[in-house]
Parts: structure tokens; sequence; C-alpha cells
């Protein structure tokens, strides 16, 4: 079998495949959040795969009346893939369901080719786009436990970054060197390792908790245009490509709003559906910035002919976080991205039938990004109310601190004092006079 560790990923001819099967609770899969049409199906695996720079000669629909225990293909189907990966010189099989660690060992042997499944590439798409520590922690974590369920290796890029042979086998497809007790260990460090790191980001977060500016978080499918529209917002430069998964980690910036108001704008990684079981709590805790959120910007790509079912894909996994039934927060607004691809007269009538507040946006030509910022001023302003200080004239601070986190309605100085009306939650209220001893 071919030696990966010196490929790189845009040199290995890659097969993808999408079983379909009549029955998929046979085949063990993974809870199914909605089910697609099958083409998409295959052509999102295909788009996973090319996320990693995987070079996809080949892909098929492969419909299956049943799983083969041993082979998870029948006979049939296993000979005629294999003259399609002797014909294309195939080096590399991406199969879009779970294959066990013998179905995925049969299937190598018998093809004389890499296997994967779909856990083992989303880990490794997870792997190459973590861009912090704790990222990195969790998709190692995640692959750790995946590797100790089946003792077999299939990743590439966290098996590069720990020195390994890479994940594509190695020379004379060597076999695991570790034992469940060795990957226990590793997997009992990586935890306390990402505690660490967890408590050290929760002193963070309680920090910016005092200094209490309203976290709004993008969330949506991936692809979405989350990363563009965290850049166009923010003016930063978070990587932004024309790729699944640009953002593993939440990534946070501060911006104004028009009414001066400043707001943390926090970016988080995109949804996927049929997320495998391995990397559900590895997802969940990169969503914790979304769970402390005051707001949540929900962004859509109008234009994907999946629109809808993405919608309902990422709804689900916020109401099974509980994330969308927080008392405390100012809701959700849906930003429907992508607007310059679409005709005028199509977006009226694509705008989704619920009562959910929306914005229609293109995040790269800018068009309907202040209506979203005044959207979200709006909302964010509606537990105000007018409150009227007098501060003395070198408090020079406090009158900042209004400005900072109220609209100033109007201000008027006269030799004393400095009198200002300025909207303002009743929160912040209570907290401008314990800060400034104004009891
Ligand atoms: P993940 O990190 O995978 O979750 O993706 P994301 O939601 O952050 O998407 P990203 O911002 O990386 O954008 C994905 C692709 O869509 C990129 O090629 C963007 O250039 C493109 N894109 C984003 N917004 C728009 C838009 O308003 N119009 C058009 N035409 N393309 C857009």
């Amino acid at each position: 079998m071919t030696d990966f560790s010196e490929l790189k990923n845009a040199d290995i001819a890659t097969i993808v495949l999408h079983p379909n099967i009549a029955n998929r609770k046979e085949a063990g899969e993974t809870k199914s959040l909605n089910e697609r049409p099958v083409a998409s199906e295959l052509q999102e695996i295909v788009g996973l795969a090319s996320a990693i720079d995987l070079r996809v000669d080949l892909s098929e629909i492969i419909n299956l009346s049943k799983v083969n225990t041993a082979n998870f293909f029948g006979s049939g189907t296993r000979e005629k893939l294999k003259s399609l990966i002797e014909v294309g010189s195939i080096t590399l099989a991406v199969v879009n369901t779970q294959l066990s660690a013998i179905q995925q060992r049969n299937l190598e042997r018998f093809w004389q080719c890499k296997v994967i499944d779909r856990t083992g590439l989303i880990i490794e798409i997870f792997g190459a786009r973590a861009r912090t520590h704790e990222g990195g922690l969790q998709v190692e974590l995640a692959a750790l436990s995946f590797q100790r369920s089946r003792l077999v290796r299939s990743w590439t890029h966290l098996e590069r970054q720990r020195g390994g042979g890479g994940f594509l086998g190695g020379p004379g497809e060597r076999q695991i060197e570790l034992d469940r007790r060795q990957l226990d260990n590793a997997i009992i460090q990586l935890q306390k390792q990402l505690k660490k790191v967890r408590n050290t980001r929760q002193l963070h977060r309680n920090a910016r908790k005092r200094v209490p500016y309203p976290i709004v978080a993008l969330v949506g499918y991936t692809n979405a245009g989350k990363s563009t529209l965290f850049n166009k917002l923010s003016g930063a430069n978070v990587m932004s490509q024309d790729m699944l998964f640009a953002t593993l980690d939440p990534t946070m910036r501060q911006i104004a709003l028009p009414s001066g108001k400043t707001i943390i704008l926090s970016d988080t990684v995109g949804f996927i559906s049929n997320l495998p079981t391995h990397l559900i709590e590895a997802f969940k805790s990169t969503l914790e910035e979304v769970q402390s959120a005051d707001l949540i910007l929900h962004v859509r790509d109008i234009s994907h002919a999946d629109s809808n079912t993405q919608r309902t894909d990422v709804l689900s996994v916020l109401s099974d976080l509980d994330i969308t039934t927080h008392k405390e927060r100012f809701g959700l607004i849906e930003v429907l991205n992508k607007i310059d691809l679409l005709e005028d007269k199509c977006i009226s009538s694509m705008l989704s039938e619920n009562d959910q507040k929306n914005v229609k946006i293109s995040a790269i030509t800018g068009r309907g990004c202040t209506e979203l910022l005044k959207m979200i001023d709006n909302i964010l302003s509606q537990n105000e109310r007018i409150h009227l200080f007098e501060v003395s004239l070198s408090d020079g601070a406090a009158v900042a601190w209004l400005h900072n986190k109220g609209t100033v309605k109007s201000i008027k100085t006269d030799d004393s004092k400095t009198s200002l009306e300025v909207a303002l939650s009743e929160e912040n209220a209570n907290r401008f006079f314990k800060k400034f001893n104004m009891y």
C-alpha cells in the first residue's frame, strides 16, 4: 500500500463513496438530524473531503439493500469498486458512514488502498482547523476516544502533529502500537490539560462579565459565511476560505454599534449534519461562548439549495444544547446571507415562513450590514429606559462608562457638573451606581 507519510493531501487520489442504504439503522449510522436528497449528501461529503484538500478524482452513490457485517459492501459492489480503484490509481477511499474496525481493515485489504469513514474524515478536518490550544486538545481527545473504540489508526494530520508516520497507514500498514491502557492514560492526561485550559478560559470569561459588554454570537451551517461577516463587521482578519470548517475555535472581537454601544462579536465553528458521536462533545465545547451569549445571529446561506434543511439542523442542535430557551437572552436574528447570488425578486419569496426576526445581507459586498447593526442595537436596547445622571466635572471615567454601556441622549455641562440623559438597562444602571458610589 502507498506510503502516505510523504504525500501532501492534494496529491492523494481519492474516491468518495456515499452508501445509500435501504435501512439506515442496520448500518449503525449516528443520529441523522435531517434527511437530505442522496445527491446532496454525496455533494456534502465531497465538500468535506475537499475541505482538507484531498484530491477527489471519483465520487459515487452506492445503493445497498443491506450491510455486510464483515465488509460493509456486498461482494459484487466490492469487486466493481476494486476495478474503479485500480483503473483510477486511487490511494484513499472515503466512505460516508460509520465503519467498524473490521470492515475498515477488510476493505483496505481487498481494495489495497487506505479506507476512512465519516468520523475519521471529520476528525481530520477538525484537527486541521483547530486554531487554539483548547481546540487542538479537544480534537486530539476526540481522536483518541475514537481510536480507543476501534484500535485502528486513521488520521493523518494528528499523527503528523505528534510526529507519527501519518494516518494513511505508513509503510507496511504497521499495527497500532498503543494498547488500550496507554490510550486510557493519554486520554486522562488530555482531559486534565483540557480542564486547566477551560478553567483559564472561564476566568477570562468571568473577567469579561465584569466589563459587561453584551456578547453577540454568530452561529450557522458550515460555509454559511460567518467568518466573512465577522470580518466585515469587525474589520478583523480572521481566516475565511471557500472551505468548510474554517473556524473551529470561537474567536472574539469588540465592535461599536451605531449608537456607540460596544458589543463583543463571537465567531463559532460551523454546524454539520450527522455529527459522529465521538465529536459531539468536542463540538459542544466550541459552543460555550454561544451558551453565554446575549444575542445569537444565525447566519444562513440563502442561496444554497439545502438552505431550509440546514436551518432545521442548526436549530435542532441549538435546542439540544438548550441554547434557544435561555431565558435571559435577547433572542435570535436570522441573517440571510449571500443575497448577491440571488435575483432581488427571489429574495422575498425565499424568506423563511417563521416569525424570526430576519435581515437580508451580503457579507461580501456589505449590503444590509448597516441594517443588521441597527437591528442588533435596537434589540439590545429593548430593556433600556432613560435615566438622568449628574456627575462631577472631574469624573471623566463615569461619563465614558455611560457612553460605552448605554446610549447618551443628551449631555449638558454647567460650572460644577455634567448632566446626562442616558438610555440604560436596569442592570447597567445599578452597576453604574455601585461602581461610581452614587447611592
Ligand atoms: P465555516 O468556518 O466552515 O463554518 O464557514 P463560514 O460560515 O465561516 O463561511 P466563510 O465566511 O468561510 O465563507 C464561506 C464561503 O462563502 C467563502 O468562499 C466566502 O467568500 C463565501 N461567502 C461568504 N459570504 C458571502 C456572500 O455574501 N456572498 C457570496 N457570493 N459569497 C459569500
